[in-house]
């Protein structure tokens, strides 16, 4: 059986606790499949429980399914995008649910899947497509952009100081036929950052890897819609718990966190009247990390940030 060590596991079962309880069939949506680590721990725990797993990778989903056999009349698994929730819950006939979990990112299956590009240690083509049936892949947009586009990529989703220096090279690279490979693009980063730069912050290939994982599968985009539409899916008493692993993630989730639990009245009212009452309820303030002891185990919980919201009003 292939695993994944599943981040912060225990903590994310006692925050969806209360609102899987409360109900006598509920329905939990895990958003981020997997390898299925989360849902099979809420199966095992709450034996009333149904969950509907989503992911967008097939191979993923492959495995998910043989982990989760025991399960399988108490969890629908589809393969779809997770800004497709509400058209897969109405396909089902579910308005409202109990409990939703984002696990986002890539699991290490798919880092440990030397082909599919997504890792900088790995020799591989270069893919990084989660969803192997999508037409773009790090290989399109490294030898069709434009270097305007590929600053835009490198800076917005990499935070890249030397996008432009980068974008030049793989312009230059593309151009003689020496960009094939993921070794081929973390050699060109490394050669386009200056050498005191290097010394600091990890392998500098890190930052382009991550924007171009972003660009290919529209991370940012799919979970800008994603975070609205999860949260509207919720039935009152009903939680979200949301992990990201980068600050891009994070900001975007504790954005519609912010503006979901707070009040919509009008300055100045003395009183504040029902309709413009906030309906959601941050389960605690800020984001949650790992603790050290899990950090050590698994070093992709490393730079977990978990953030949960109850709602309390229709
Ligand atoms: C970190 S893993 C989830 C691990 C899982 N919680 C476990 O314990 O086994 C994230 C999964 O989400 C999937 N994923 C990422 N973005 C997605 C999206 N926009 N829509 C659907 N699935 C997505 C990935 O393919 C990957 O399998």
């Amino acid at each position: 059986m292939q695993v994944h060590k599943s981040v912060m596991l225990d903590r994310c079962i006692t925050l969806l606790t209360p609102a899987i309880e409360r109900n006598s069939n509920p329905i939990v949506i895990d958003a981020t499949l997997g390898l299925g680590g989360h849902s099979k721990a809420i199966l095992e725990k709450f034996p009333q429980v149904k969950i509907v797993g989503l992911d967008r990778d097939q191979s993923a989903m492959k495995i998910a399914k043989e982990n989760l056999q025991e399960f399988a009349e108490r969890i629908t698994i589809i393969h779809a995008v997770y800004d497709e929730l509400p058209s897969v819950l109405d396909s089902l006939g579910f308005k409202k649910v109990d409990g939703i979990l984002f696990d986002l990112g890539v699991s290490s299956l798919q880092l440990d899947e030397a082909e599919r590009g997504f890792s900088y240690s790995h020799l591989a083509p270069l893919d990084m497509r989660m969803d192997q049936s999508d037409p773009l892949s790090a290989a399109v947009v490294l030898n069709t952009y434009t270097k305007g586009e590929l600053v835009r990529v490198l800076r917005n989703y990499g935070e890249e100081k030397f996008a432009s220096r980068i974008a030049d090279n793989i312009i230059k690279a593309r151009a003689s036929g020496l960009l094939n490979n993921t070794k081929d693009l973390a050699e060109l980063v490394k050669s386009s950052i200056p050498a005191a730069t290097r010394r600091t912050g990890g392998n500098p290939a890190k930052r382009t890897f991550q924007a171009l994982r972003i660009e290919v599968n529209n991370e940012l985009k799919v979970l800008e819609t994603a975070i609205p539409a999860a949260l509207d899916r919720l039935s009152v008493g009903g939680r979200m718990v949301v992990m990201s692993f980068q600050s891009l993630e994070d900001r975007i989730v504790k954005r519609f966190f912010a503006d979901a639990s707070e009040s919509k009245s009008p300055r100045g009212l003395p009183v504040e009247m029902a309709e413009f009452a906030a309906k959601y309820n941050l389960v605690f303030r800020g984001s949650e990390s790992a603790s050290d002891e899990e950090i050590e185990s698994n070093s992709r919980a490393q730079s977990v940030k978990l953030r949960a919201i109850e709602r309390i009003a229709a």
